[in-house]
């Protein structure tokens, strides 16, 4: 008789994501005649850019052509896009990456979820509170979370980040092999300082663990002072694995391409305690699993590295933040407490009140789609994430609506 996996019982029965999609195409069916405005999910409405196109469309012109055609590429992406990579992102920073320690991919969302695969069933996992679910729900999957109890997942060490801490989690009180770090923070909008993140390099390095650090938002930061990349700290190099995304940076979501940087020297331990290379693991993984990114949708990544490239990539993440500045300041108009959105695209809200309700009541009286913060974790409960992803009139027009439905 063919079995599930019984892991997959103790998810909620859908992704938060499709969730709100659901109810939202619920209210539409309903009221067809009434505007929503979407501020729920972080997907970009800006297109792509001139350059990225120019490069995308001679690249596909090249596929029509035999002797410039291209059939599988290497699984690890090209190297004319690597290279290009760790010069901007991480030598720029004074993060000794190199080319070969960059795998391109299809997506951030993928590579966190997919990962934990190479780590052990009995990995200890520490994880915020509030996350973003991909994180939480795939080690569950695994089945490395254990029970649920109604509110939590036993084997799962929360790192609760909440407004007497700043939305910064502590380190854990007791010792952990995996930890799940996202800088700015999705969904609180928070960052991290050097200071802060080299606290966690060291706990990594004394514990023998390791940081998952996603820094798909890196592109917001407008603080020179805050860290880019983990590998900005001394050490991380041997601790720390790093997903970047250009999704967000550069209006990728529906092109998809991501990347992540397993360094060479970043090792993981069998049961004799004998270190095992992760780039070798992850290289025999992907190689295994994945055929790589399109060649035309990788020159199309590598043109944003060209000077018009980083121009146009800046000028529209400075138009998100905009946004999530008319956002910061409509609340404040109305009192509300909030964090976030001035080096990240969501603004974390606190509502005090229960955040699906929350998320009902914009719907209903503002016709303002958020993400409830419960769908985040328990610390999420009372809060509403609003992202910043939208066209400037739209965005001024929800927080019209919103201050309305409040006051
Ligand atoms: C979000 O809204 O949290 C993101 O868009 C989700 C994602 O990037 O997968």
């Amino acid at each position: 008789m063919i079995k599930i996996n019984e892991h997959y019982l103790k998810l909620k029965s859908s992704y938060l994501f499709s969730e709100i999609a659901k109810r939202v195409s619920a209210y539409q069916t309903q009221y067809p005649n009434q505007k929503i405005i979407k501020l729920g999910i972080g997907d970009v409405t800006q297109p792509l850019t001139k350059t990225c196109i120019q490069a995308f469309h001679k690249a596909v012109d090249e596929m029509a052509h035999e002797h410039t055609f291209k059939g599988y590429g290497p699984e690890q992406g090209y190297l004319f896009l690597r290279e290009k990579i760790a010069a901007f992102d991480f030598q720029k920073y004074g993060a000794d990456i190199s080319p070969d320690e960059i795998f391109i991919s299809d997506g951030a969302k993928c590579d966190t979820g997919n990962i934990q695969e190479i780590f052990s069933e009995n990995t200890c996992v520490a994880i915020p509170d509030p996350v973003y679910p991909v994180y939480l729900d795939t080690n569950v999957m695994a089945g490395r979370a254990g029970m649920f109890d109604g509110q939590r997942f036993e084997r799962i060490v929360y790192l609760e980040s909440t407004k007497e801490n700043n939305y910064i989690p502590s380190l854990p009180q007791k010792p952990v092999d995996l930890i799940y770090l996202c800088f700015p923070n999705n969904p609180t909008g928070s960052t991290i300082t050097k200071p802060m993140l080299t606290s966690w390099v060291e706990y990594a390095r004394e514990n023998h663990a390791l940081i998952l650090y996603d820094a798909a938002y890196e592109a917001f930061i407008r603080d020179d002072s805050l860290p880019h990349s983990i590998y900005e700290i001394p050490g991380a190099k041997e601790v720390a694995i790093e997903f970047r995304s250009f999704s967000k940076t550069a209006g990728f979501t529906g092109t998809r391409c991501a990347y992540t940087v397993v360094p060479k020297q970043c090792m993981a331990y069998d049961n004799q305690a004998q270190p095992h290379s992760l780039h070798a693991l992850w290289n025999r993984r992907q190689t295994t699993k994945f055929n790589g990114v399109s060649y035309p949708v990788q020159r199309a990544a590598e043109a944003i590295y060209t000077e018009e490239g980083q121009a146009e990539v800046k000028h529209i993440i400075d138009g998100y933040l905009a946004n999530a500045k008319i956002i910061r300041d409509s609340l404040t108009d109305i009192e509300y407490h909030y964090v976030g959105g001035d080096h990240s695209p969501y603004v974390w809200v606190y509502t005090g009140t229960d955040s699906w309700e929350f998320f009902d009541l914009l719907l209903r009286k503002a016709q303002v789609v958020c993400t409830p913060g419960e769908g985040f974790g328990m610390c999420g409960r009372g809060y509403i994430r609003i992202s910043a992803f939208n066209h400037i009139e739209n965005v001024q027009e929800a927080m019209q609506r919103i201050q309305r439905a409040l006051s």
